[in-house]
């Protein structure tokens, strides 16, 4: 396994630094671009991505190009020592074509074609929008490929939503019939159509689900949203065609948008070079402690470097103060801005990259954060804060291309998601998938434990510990993968609401867990879901094998299980399944495999792991216990380790390291001790060989 990874582009051996600039929106005050490119110096940027929305100065009217802008923007960036990522326009088209060829336009589900306007409104399958996107990207390849400023294809921006034109439709009958190969009758039976008198007869008749028609089959639904995976990922392949041609040297991205469930991006991960995502937390709200928040956003970064198996992803996006479409667009805080940019680079970023560089004049962004203000100067608090990260990132080059290789991971998986989410079932609307898996991953991040996130479909023979909750759907080959890992002393942790489906989203015969029945050695029988007020409560029994007492809230949902050949560890405390088993584990092979049967109060899984973690002796960033609200992590490679200590609390906190040696990277102290956070403070240390 690959250790350190080269950087993104030979060109550039320094963390990019930098956002999304819009330099054509300022085409008539070139006075202003010289300012920007001053201003990025002082800002400490070295990365510009330009041409995300740029089409209309492009080819402002068909089969005209104008190029001469961005000719001198590339040449500045050069010649200021920056670099250039390069976009695609694909992201919104100029209006001349949507007159001329209305089917470039997206189609809603309730059929209505959308006017022109907006953007990420066109439709994946029309062949008249792939030729276009096709040929301004041959443009650009052509024009640019040999400018010592390109180093990376931004493609489009942020993929997402579905066309339910004509065309669309078709590609979705062809890609059923190549999926069920012809066979109708295979398609009926997969899908369960007796229900409801849901036969189909002909091909002809299948349709996208939509609100008005058909929403109740859910192996047409599943269907449909892997089909949008397929189509957008046909349709970036073919934005990418003349790239690849063109400049092959070039590494490919299109930026992700975390857990966004519309597409499958552990499919279309495969096809990028380097996986970059665009990050906007709700920073200092009301509803969560920032830990928690924070927790969940590693849980995200975390699932970006695994999405290529521990490859360093790219922060293509963040705002370097507030956003302007959430409920609330609060400030960051000050120290907030630096702590959260890190975080990204603790969890394997190589860039920090915001949106935006300057705000604009006017429509709807022009109140969304910046580098630089309406004010035009860098005399404001957000460019000082931005100008202090470029200054951290520039002392961290021996950082850029590490990684980590956990000894834990966590499944998170977006075909089980999906399946989860259509799922009538539970309490209706906290089914709670994401949460329970950020939740779990939770107590690791409180240890300082580096995990992975991936999904079912992955390898797990690295890893000492595997976590999967709510494997609600089980594709086939996984159960397999997973007794192999348990058999060969692997520790396997599962639970409630899992193995219920196949790949199909058909229900297991023959009792649940299904497939995971072996590896776990129980049969859940029944699920109970609880009102808020309901309590009930997991009760550890007397010298149960992993030394854990007390008992724990268990929450809204309590399965009733029967240990088989799984022994067991804790009960349930009341109602009419009281006493019958809670927690299980099941020695299997060299390894073991835990049953949660109850979704419990956060409390419980923190010892629960660290009991796990200390068994295991699971890989820490730090030799030590960490106080509420920080987090460590890790980046190895060369044969140097670095850790990032972060503080996500409004308070001070004392790091006790006795007996080991760090050095700060960025302050250049020794520390042997003690390690004092401020409120929101973050070090970045190498450990003394
Ligand atoms: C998204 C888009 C950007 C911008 C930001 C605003 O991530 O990619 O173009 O609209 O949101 O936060
Ligand atoms: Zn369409």
């Amino acid at each position: 396994m690959v250790n350190q990874y080269p950087p993104i582009s030979d060109k550039c051996r320094h963390f990019l630094h930098g956002g999304d600039y819009n330099p054509d929106q300022w085409i008539k005050t070139p006075e202003i671009w010289d300012e920007d490119m001053r201003l990025m110096k002082l800002a400490n940027c070295n990365a510009m991505s330009v041409g995300i929305f740029s089409w209309s100065s492009i080819e402002p009217e068909e089969g005209l190009f104008t190029f001469a802008w961005l000719d001198t923007i590339m040449d500045k960036l050069h010649d200021n020592h920056s670099f250039a990522i390069l976009a695609t326009p694909s992201g919104a088209r100029p209006a001349w074509m949507s007159e001329k060829y209305p089917e470039v336009l997206r189609m809603g589900p309730d059929r209505e074609r959308n006017l022109h306007g907006h953007r990420h409104n066109h439709c994946p399958t029309s062949p008249i929008y792939r030729e276009k996107t096709a040929q301004i990207n041959r443009k650009l390849a052509e024009r640019y490929k040999n400018h010592p400023a390109l180093i990376l294809w931004h493609v489009s921006n942020a993929y997402g939503g579905e066309c339910h034109c004509p065309l669309c439709r078709e590609a979705f009958r062809d890609w059923l019939k190549r999926r069920y190969e012809n066979d109708l009758d295979r398609l009926n039976d997969a899908w369960w159509t007796g229900f409801w008198s849901h036969r189909y007869s002909d091909w002809s008749q299948l349709e996208p689900p939509a609100p008005h028609g058909e929403t109740s089959v859910h192996g047409l639904n599943l269907s449909w949203k892997r089909f949008v995976t397929d189509q957008t990922i046909s349709f970036y392949k073919n934005e990418i065609a003349p790239l690849r041609e063109l400049t092959p040297d070039i590494p490919v991205t299109t930026n992700l948008m975390g857990t966004y469930t519309g597409l499958d991006y552990t499919k279309l991960a495969k096809e990028l070079d380097v996986v970059s995502w665009d990050n906007y937390p709700n920073w200092h709200n009301d509803w969560e402690s920032t830990a928690e928040l924070a927790s969940k956003i590693s849980f995200v970064h975390d699932l970006n470097r695994s999405l290529k198996g521990g490859k360093p992803f790219m922060l293509m996006e963040s705002t370097p103060s507030h956003v302007n479409w959430q409920q609330v667009n609060k400030l960051k805080r000050p120290g907030m801005h630096y702590l959260s940019s890190l975080q990204a680079v603790a969890h394997g970023s190589d860039t920090v990259q915001y949106f935006q560089w300057r705000k604009s004049r006017g429509s709807s962004e022009k109140l969304h954060g910046a580098v630089v203000d309406h004010c035009g100067h860098e005399n404001t608090r957000v460019f000082k804060d931005v100008a202090e990260v470029g200054a951290a990132l520039q002392k961290l080059n021996c950082v850029l291309g590490t990684t980590v290789r956990p000894d834990a991971a966590v499944i998170y998986d977006w075909e089980n998601r999906w399946a989860i989410d259509d799922a009538q079932a539970l309490k209706k609307d906290q089914k709670g998938y994401l949460e329970t898996c950020e939740s779990h991953y939770r107590a690791l991040w409180k240890r300082g434990i580096p995990a992975d996130v991936i999904s079912m479909d992955s390898d797990f023979s690295s890893y000492k510990l595997v976590i999967a909750p709510m494997l609600y759907m089980v594709r086939p080959g996984t159960a397999e993968r997973i007794e192999k890992f348990v058999e060969n002393g692997g520790v396997f942790v599962t639970g409630y609401f899992s193995g219920y489906v196949d790949e199909n989203d058909l229900c297991f015969l023959g009792g649940f867990p299904g497939p995971l029945r072996k590896v776990t050695g129980i049969w859940a029988e029944e699920i109970d879901a609880l009102y808020d007020d309901d309590k009930n409560a997991v009760v550890f029994g007397p010298d149960n094998a992993l030394n854990l007492n007390g008992e724990y809230e268990a929450r809204e949902y309590c399965e009733l299980i029967h240990a088989e050949t799984a022994d067991v560890l804790a009960v349930y405390k009341s109602d009419f399944y009281a006493g019958r088993p809670a927690v299980t584990v099941n020695s299997f092979g060299k390894g073991k495999a835990y049953y949660l049967a109850a979704r419990t109060e956060e409390r419980f899984l923190d010892v629960f792991y660290q009991k796990l973690a200390d068994k295991k002796g699971l890989m820490r960033a730090l030799h030590c216990e960490l106080p509420e609200g920080v987090t460590a992590q890790l980046r190895c490679g060369g044969g140097r380790k670095f850790i990032f200590l972060m503080n996500f609390s409004e308070a001070e906190k004392i790091v006790d390291i006795p007996g080991f040696l760090y050095k700060d990277l960025l302050t250049g102290e020794m520390y042997n001790d003690r390690i004092s956070l401020l409120p929101y403070g973050v070090k970045v240390m190498e450990e003394d060989g």
